[in-house]
């Protein structure tokens, strides 16, 4: 895989983070699930002790290094296998449409999962792209009406992402461009991290335990912020949209702005008029399925996650892969997670 080209071994097997896999369990994990959905006939095994290994539902990611999991070269040499046979049986015996999409998509997925690990590590990692600028902080008015949320697409949509279906909203504002470096650092000097006001009883709780003071991997320079981007410490780039900040973080910044998060139907319904930034967006709204929602095809990608744990990420960040990152496509982690390329795009009412 291109993406671990740079990679050594040493840091393909470490556990960088007790929240992120060590990068050659994703290696594998990818093969495996290619496997599981191009290669394997219906109720046919894996090699020995895989499913264990490389379902994702069976261990946590903290202990995913203790594992007996393949060794680098061995990874990639697996993966090269089920590729090969993957091809084979796309020739002989072709699958249904969706599953090649569901394989594909995955892998992107996790390339994007891979890089916030390679961020987390702190190692320099050749040529991250530039985030394209944000500007100024016009919003748009989006009149009040019905409108399709979500999809019936059974090609490239999740499960949590159907069925499609007609929510009426009040009107409301939606800025053009997700906040920038430079507003959150006025955000900061403002007291930001220090106003109780600002923050939700959650959030502040979160505040004081971890005694966050800017986002994930900032660092304050003697003329200014600068911030760390794959082992590099660099100036911030204030007109970047801001990275690494929590629910909590993207919440207070909003309440300091005199505004909020939007909903995420809010968000689906502006997206066609605004710029979508090169950040996920955390939305005000939790993870849960649709009304006549059906999980497919299996109750562990999406529905397992449903209830007021998990909030919704939007969007798409500069990792993302375009053929993910489409207007219906639902994102979600914890409050509390920083490690994301996420950042925040305020709303308020009309
Ligand atoms: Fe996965």
């Amino acid at each position: 895989m291109e993406l671990l080209e740079p990679v050594d071994d040493e840091l393909l097997m470490a556990q960088v983070s007790p929240i992120m896999s060590p990068l050659v369990w994703d290696l594998a994990h990818i093969g495996w699930f290619e496997e599981l959905w191009l290669v394997r006939r219906d109720g046919e095994q894996s090699l020995e002790g895989f499913d264990d290994l490389y379902d994702a539902f069976r261990h946590e990611r903290a202990e995913r290094s203790s594992l007996p999991i393949l060794q680098p070269a061995e990874a990639r040499a697996y993966l090269e296998a089920v590729r090969r046979k993957a091809l084979r049986v796309l020739e002989d015996e072709p699958r249904d449409a969706y599953v090649y999409r569901l394989v594909v998509q995955h892998e992107l997925q996790h390339q994007e999962t891979m890089l916030q690990t390679l961020q987390l590590s702190g190692v320099p990692y050749p040529g991250p792209p530039q985030l394209r600028p944000a500007r100024e902080t016009e919003d748009v008015l989006v009149p009040a009406g019905p409108f399709t949320l979500g999809t019936d697409d059974r090609l490239w949509a999740y499960d949590n992402e159907r069925p499609a279906h007609v929510v009426d909203l009040p009107a409301f504002r939606l800025e053009r461009f997700p906040v920038t470096n430079e507003r959150f650092m006025e955000f900061i000097e403002d007291g930001g991290y220090r106003e109780r006001r600002y923050w939700s009883e959650d959030g502040w709780s979160w505040l004081q335990a971890e005694r966050v003071e800017a986002p994930l991997y900032w660092e304050r320079g003697p003329e200014g912020w600068l911030r760390w981007r794959f082992g590099q410490l660099e100036p911030l780039p204030p007109a970047e949209p801001v990275q690494h900040i929590s629910f909590f973080e993207a919440e207070a910044v909003a309440a300091w702005a005199g505004k909020r998060l939007p909903t995420e139907a809010e968000w689906e319904k502006a997206a066609q008029g605004v710029e979508r930034g090169d950040v996920w967006e955390w939305t005000s709204s939790t993870f849960e399925g649709y009304p006549g929602f059906e999980a497919f095809p299996y109750p562990e990608y999406s529905e397992v996650f449903f209830g007021d744990e998990h909030r919704v990420l939007r969007g798409g960040s500069w990792a993302t892969d375009p053929l993910v990152a489409r207007v219906t496509f639902r994102n979600w982690d914890l409050p509390q997670r920083r490690q994301i390329f996420s950042g925040v795009r305020l709303a308020s009412d009309a």
